[in-house]
C-alpha cells in the first residue's frame, strides 16, 4: 500500500519524508490557499518545492473546467516536472481530459469520487489514480469504506490498472480499513499517519526496558 500525505504544508511533507514512508503527496486549490500559496506563479514554484522533497508522484490539480482548459493547464502541470500527475475533476470533460492525458503517457489522478459508476469511467478513461473521498461520504452519513470495498471489486473482476487512491482520509482507522480492503494508496493528513505509530504498550515497554538496562550498567 502507497503512502501520500495529502497537503502543501511542506514542513509536514519533510516531516512524512524524513520518516521514511512517503511514496507521494496530493495536493488541491484547498489545501493551497490554507497553505497560503495563491497565484498562478507561487503555485507553480510550490509544486517544484514538493517535487524536490519526496522521490514519488504528486498530484497537481487543474483549475479549468472546460476539456481545452484541462488539457492545456494539465500538459503546463505536467511540464513542471516528471513526478507530476495531473488532477482532474470527476466532470464529463475531466473523463475526456483524462483519455487524453492516458493516451499521450502521463499520469492522471481523477477527484471527487462518490460513487463506484464514477469510478469506473475514470479506468475506462485509463486514469493512473482514481480518488474516492471516504471521509466527506462518512460526513453525510453514507459509508466511505463501503465505495472503497465496491471499487476494488469492480477493477479487480476486469483487471483495470487504475489505482485506487483513498482520499479524504481523516484518521489512522481509515488507513488500517483501507489497507484490509486493499486501495492501492492512501492519502491522509500526517496527523493520520503519525497515529499509526502510537501504542501505550510499546511506550511502556520501552521504558522498562532502558529502566532495566540501567540497573545493570
Ligand atoms: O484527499 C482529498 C482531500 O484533500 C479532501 O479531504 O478532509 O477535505 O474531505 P477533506
Amino acid at each position: 500500500m502507497k503512502f501520500f500525505i495529502d497537503t502543501a504544508n511542506l514542513d509536514q511533507i519533510r516531516e512524512a519524508q524524513a520518516l521514511g514512508i512517503l511514496d507521494g503527496v496530493t495536493t488541491n486549490p484547498s489545501l493551497m490557499a490554507k497553505e497560503g500559496i495563491t497565484g498562478e506563479e507561487n503555485i507553480i514554484n510550490h509544486y517544484k518545492a514538493i517535487c524536490e522533497i519526496v522521490d514519488g508522484d504528486v498530484s497537481a490539480e487543474v483549475i479549468a473546467t472546460d476539456f481545452e482548459g484541462m488539457v492545456k493547464e494539465g500538459e503546463a502541470l505536467a511540464a513542471l516536472h516528471p513526478q507530476i500527475v495531473v488532477k482532474l475533476p470527476m466532470i464529463a470533460d475531466g473523463v475526456k481530459a483524462c483519455k487524453y492525458f492516458s493516451d499521450k503517457g502521463i499520469k492522471t489522478n481523477v477527484t471527487l469520487v462518490f460513487s463506484a459508476g464514477q469510478a469506473l469511467l475514470a479506468a475506462k478513461a485509463g486514469a493512473t489514480y482514481v480518488s474516492p473521498f471516504i471521509g466527506r461520504l462518512d460526513d453525510i452519513s453514507t459509508d466511505g469504506l463501503n465505495l472503497i470495498e465496491e471499487i476494488r471489486t469492480i477493477y479487480d473482476n476486469y483487471m483495470f490498472d487504475t489505482e485506487i487512491l483513498a482520499a479524504s482520509v481523516r484518521h489512522t482507522m481509515h488507513i488500517i480499513d483501507c489497507a484490509k480492503i486493499g486501495a492501492d494508496v492512501m492519502t491522509g493528513p500526517l496527523s493520520a499517519i503519525s497515529g499509526l505509530l502510537k501504542h501505550p504498550l510499546t511506550d511502556i515497554g520501552l521504558e522498562k526496558f532502558l529502566a532495566d538496562y540501567k540497573k545493570g550498567n
